[in-house]
């Protein structure tokens, strides 16, 4: 649960992130039901703190945006219904935003100079998927992942090493201290044409390695399983996205979503945009991960083109990037 007070979509005031690391830790990811019930107990203090913090009165809003979809239906709808409530009390537009669609606008929000063309790589626990911005138009699908997501893989992976959750972080910390080279994992997708990912194989291809040994792993070969583990996640992410970069005659790329906290990715990243001549943006590690204040970035561009969805916005789990079944009140 999260909650941010956004000036011109551009200066954060204040930005909240209620985690819940702690409520889904034993059970080794999230757990739905938990999920929305936490939501509901804590959405008022975190929307008054994110107020209180910014110093600003609910009265001096222009508008809220919510997360529209897609995700959990339980937990949007929590975050949906309080912002329906807030914005008819102050008589202010609600504008329906769409996940993917925040995560890319983390991007210029902490780089006022990146403008369109540029490609954006959003990698998440749900998402790993690579688009075309450009001005005036919704984001274009170069490709997407066939099976599961990046962060999905980092999180099995962490859960097999008995690393806890959330997954990406500790197997990035234990990967530090292993050998990347001591394993061959498979590099999903390196050798085919085309932008699509796939993680499937690879998250099995180290539940095999793990197995294999039977034996409870030393701390050595955990820190090798991650680090190989990383090297093979991180190596198509950078591939595919040099290709299309060059494919796409674009020399920006923005990198966003929780995946982008990745330290290998980060310095791979780096040195190829050096090598081939690219500019790449990272969000600070706070917009990388699930945040309210990219939300209200892109709920500020889309009010300012006089998009405002009314009391009959409602939440969606599934939705196409550039698509906003929620605009129009179901007939
Ligand atoms: O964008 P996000 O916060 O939530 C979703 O929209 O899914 O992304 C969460 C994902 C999780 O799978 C988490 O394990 C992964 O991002 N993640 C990382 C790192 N930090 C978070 N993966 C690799 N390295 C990290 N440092
Ligand atoms: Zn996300």
């Amino acid at each position: 649960m999260a909650a941010a007070v956004v000036r011109d979509g551009r200066c954060i005031l204040s930005s909240r992130v209620h985690g819940q690391a702690e409520l889904h830790g034993p059970y080794g990811g999230v757990v739905p039901e938990l999920a929305s019930r936490d939501h509901v107990r804590n959405v008022s203090d975190v929307v008054r703190m994110a107020l209180s913090e910014a110093g600003v009165a609910p009265e001096a809003l222009d508008g809220v945006a919510v997360t529209a979809g897609p995700g959990l239906l339980g937990s949007l709808l929590v975050g949906l219904s309080f912002g329906k409530a807030l914005a008819y009390r102050l008589g202010i537009p609600v504008v329906g935003v769409h996940h993917l669609e925040g995560h890319l606008a983390s991007a210029a929000l902490c780089e006022p100079e990146l403008q369109p063309p540029y490609l954006g790589l959003v990698i998440s626990g749900g998402h790993t998927a690579l688009y075309r911005i450009d001005a005036g138009a919704p984001p274009a699908l170069l490709g997407e992942t066939r099976d599961d997501a990046a962060g999905e893989a980092f999180d099995k992976v962490a859960k097999l090493l008995g690393l806890g959750y959330p997954g990406g972080p500790a197997v990035s910390r234990a990967a530090a201290a292993g050998d990347a080279a001591a394993l061959d994992f498979p590099r999903p997708m390196l050798d085919r044409e085309g932008f699509d990912f796939s993680y499937s194989g690879l998250k099995t291809a180290v539940a095999l390695e793990v197995e294999r040994r039977s034996a409870p792993l030393s701390e050595r070969e955990v820190a090798d399983v991650a680090a190989s583990f990383e090297a093979a996640a991180v190596a198509p992410l950078v591939a595919k996205a040099r290709a299309a970069l060059r494919h796409q005659g674009v020399a920006q790329l923005a990198v966003v979503g929780g995946v982008a906290a990745n330290r290998r990715l980060r310095e791979e990243l780096g040195r190829a945009a050096a090598r081939d001549g690219f500019r790449v943006v990272f969000p600070p590690l706070a917009l990388c991960t699930d945040n309210a204040a990219m939300i209200a970035a892109a709920g500020t561009r889309l009010l300012a083109r006089g998009e405002g969805h009314g009391l009959a916005l409602n939440s969606f789990s599934r939705v196409p990037v550039g698509e906003t079944p929620w605009a129009s009140p179901p007939g």
